[in-house]
């Protein structure tokens, strides 16, 4: 046991050199010293509801749980135990992450968490948009029937016997603006954390849906943002299980732009959608929506994931046999954004089709053109086409359709060459996946984390039997990683239940929860 006055002191030395317990502990000595001064953009706007947690509060919580101080490696194998009781979970999405719950069609019921407890899901997690649920002026308190709410669906997930995630949705403002928002996130995390401090720690909460906007113009924004929402949080909840994941919508590409504070109680989690043009097809809610029809195989050839698609009035198609470009006009065109520069001497392509080709590459800004090939159709052919005129530091590479009207071509290889070596910019679809979770994985185990896969999921549109072969694939590969996953989401056009009569899509259940 420790008392009050060394813990002070203790602290004030450690919260220097960087020591994993000094949230806790410096908590309480904002409390006390109110006049601290604070560093970052959101606390001295979000500072007078620290005045919230009482110093009272964590003497009970240091005194109740010494174990709070145990060493890094113990608490690290807590958070690994947590992780994996998490297991394979399902998200209750569209349902209060809407405006209102059931704008969107969908309303929790309680049968849903005996429904997925029976099925054999490990967890839930609730998506809930709070801010549209809370005062928009200081001290920004959440409406009292909207808690009483998630307070019910809490205790429906214990009744079931399942861990229950907690997250802050759709909080768009936050995103758009983080420094005006910022100090009403943290006091709806504040609200949160004191409703709900008594509760076991199978309710996890998780800081942010996809971080995004602001956040990936500036990642230092959310780090810091990040930071002070777990500090806040840790007065009344010391070692509850918090979730959180880099910007980018938790893209596995910019974990390594997430700076976490040295907080033992952390998961990360990422999201995995790869390849859109599969998992959103037909999606409405997307800036376009994507053509139907895209099927899924593991052994299909894709767009590297690590080359971003910069295409125009194209469609990116991955196939059996090859990756397929729909040039919808005249001039319309395929941009493959490189992940580093290169000084490239030539492009190598297997390509099949009937088509003008103009070929293009810039370091930045727009393609200049810089060859032309006229493709007759019928077999398969090798092309190479030197690429010298293209600058050393080229990021971009681009084919327009230079035809009259729509045309169609198959690449079935292409590799950008420099004097060294040549990359191809084609995967098999398998390697694309295994290659990205297996990065997520890595950096878990590099920096000492747990790691959550907290969405995953393929839209319904897709046909029913590609849409289990990817789902059951991205489950295999991350569960191999040590991910626990969530898939996005129940009842939803995602959804892998129906909920006007016929249940399970068996399919996807045994993709999601195999024997
Ligand atoms: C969003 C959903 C969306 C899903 C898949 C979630 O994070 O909240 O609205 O359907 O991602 O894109």
């Amino acid at each position: 046991m420790i008392s009050g006055e060394n813990t002070k002191r203790h602290a004030h030395e450690r919260y220097a050199s960087g020591d994993p317990e000094f949230a806790i502990i410096d908590c309480e000595r904002r409390t006390k010293f109110a006049k601290v001064p604070r560093t970052s953009v959101f606390t001295y706007v979000a500072g007078f509801a620290f005045a919230l947690c009482t110093a009272g509060s964590i003497a009970l919580a240091l005194a109740a749980d010494p174990a709070v101080l145990t060493p890094d490696s113990a608490a690290t194998a807590t958070m690994a135990a947590a992780n994996r009781s998490l297991g394979h979970g399902v998200s209750f999405g569209n349902a209060l992450d809407a405006p209102k719950e059931g704008e969107w069609g969908v309303v929790v019921e309680d049968e849903w968490f005996d429904l997925a407890a029976q099925a054999g899901f490990d967890s839930v997690r609730v998506p809930i948009r709070w801010s549209a649920h809370a005062r928009t002026t200081p001290p920004y308190t959440i409406d009292e029937a909207f808690f009483a709410r998630v307070d019910h669906l809490i205790a429906q997930a214990q009744r079931s016997g399942l861990p229950i995630i907690l997250d802050v949705h759709h909080y768009q403002a936050l995103m758009d603006d983080p420094v005006r928002h910022g100090p009403r996130f943290i006091a709806l995390w504040q609200q949160i954390a004191k409703r709900y401090a008594d509760e076991p720690n199978t309710v996890l909460f998780e800081l942010l849906n996809e971080p995004s906007g602001a956040f990936d113009e500036d990642p230092t924004l959310w780090n810091e943002l990040l930071a002070e929402t777990i500090e806040a949080i840790r007065c009344r909840n010391p070692r509850r299980p918090i979730i959180v994941g880099p910007v980018g919508n938790n893209g596995i590409a910019l974990l390594d732009e997430l700076a976490l504070p040295p907080d033992p109680n952390l998961i990360v989690s990422v999201h995995f959608y790869a390849p859109m043009a599969f998992t959103h097809q037909g999606a409405a809610f997307t800036e376009r929506t994507r053509p139907t029809g895209v099927e899924w195989w593991p052994d299909q050839t894709s767009l590297d994931n690590a080359v971003q698609d910069q295409s125009w009035n194209t469609t990116v198609r991955p196939g059996r046999k090859a990756l397929t470009l729909d040039f919808m006009r005249r001039y319309a065109g395929f941009s493959a954004r490189l992940p580093d520069a290169l000084d490239p001497t030539r492009l190598r392509v297997r390509v099949r089709g009937r088509i003008e080709l103009a070929v293009g590459c810039t370091s930045e800004g727009e393609l200049e053109w810089v060859d032309e090939i006229v493709l007759e159709g019928g077999e398969w052919r090798v092309l190479e086409v030197a690429l010298d005129a293209c600058p050393v530091d080229t990021r971009r590479i681009g084919l327009m359709n230079r035809l009259h009207g729509a045309a169609e071509l198959d690449l079935a290889e292409v590799e950008l060459c420099d004097t060294d070596r040549c990359r191809s910019l084609l995967v098999r679809a398998d390697d694309a996946m295994r290659k990205q979770l297996q990065q997520a994985g890595a950096w878990g185990i590099a920096h000492g984390r747990a790691m959550h896969l907290g969405e995953f999921g393929v839209h319904g549109a897709a046909d029913l039997a590609s849409r289990a072969r990817w789902t059951a694939q991205v489950q295999r590969i991350a569960s191999e990683a040590g991910l626990s996953t969530v898939y996005w989401a129940f009842g939803t056009r995602f959804g892998i239940y129906d909920r006007d009569g016929s249940g399970w899509h068996q399919p996807m259940l045994d993709a999601l929860l195999p024997p």
